[in-house]
């Protein structure tokens, strides 16, 4: 195991909620470090660009839209395992499975559905690197 980086964004559905600070404290609780913080608003061609391996899958548009329907704050985190450890913490991307089978994960707490899910996190170190910095730059990371 190693150090990791990983991105996390949370999603317009949670910040509409409030849910912002208890997701925040959910990693700081689990030992992770912020290492970069920012609230933003993807235009939709940015948001295309940032989920652009799903150019072709039957959900884009729909996703597309929702990513720039409002505010969401971006965040790295820092920690041992963190890109796979932070992926079993947010749960599967469908929201109601999540509540099934990870009923403390942060899509069960949080989402609503398959679309709505509360929250994006990098995953592989591939993606970890791509998405870090296509939103932050090197001054943005402490
Ligand atoms: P993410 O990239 O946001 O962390 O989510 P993920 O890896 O768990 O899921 P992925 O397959 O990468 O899908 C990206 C996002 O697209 C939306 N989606 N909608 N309506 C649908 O069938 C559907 N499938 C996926 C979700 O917002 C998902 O998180
Ligand atoms: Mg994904």
């Amino acid at each position: 195991m190693a150090v990791e980086r990983t991105l996390i964004i949370v999603k317009p559905d949670a910040m509409e909620k409030g849910a912002l600070g208890k997701i925040l404290d959910r990693f700081i609780q689990e030992g992770f470090q912020i290492k970069a913080l920012k609230m933003f608003r993807f235009t939709p061609e940015k948001a295309g660009d940032f989920y652009y391996v799903h150019r072709e899958r039957p959900f884009y548009q729909e996703l597309v839209e929702f990513m720039s329907s409002g505010p969401v704050v971006a965040a790295v985190l820092e920690g041992e395992d963190a890109i796979k450890r932070v992926r079993e913490i947010i749960g599967p991307t469908d929201s109601e499975e999540a509540r099934k089978v990870a009923p403390k994960s942060i899509r069960a707490l949080f989402g609503t559905d398959k679309g709505k899910n509360a929250i994006h996190a990098s995953d592989s170190p591939e993606s970890a690197q791509y998405e870090i910095s296509f939103i932050f730059s090197g001054l943005e990371i402490v």
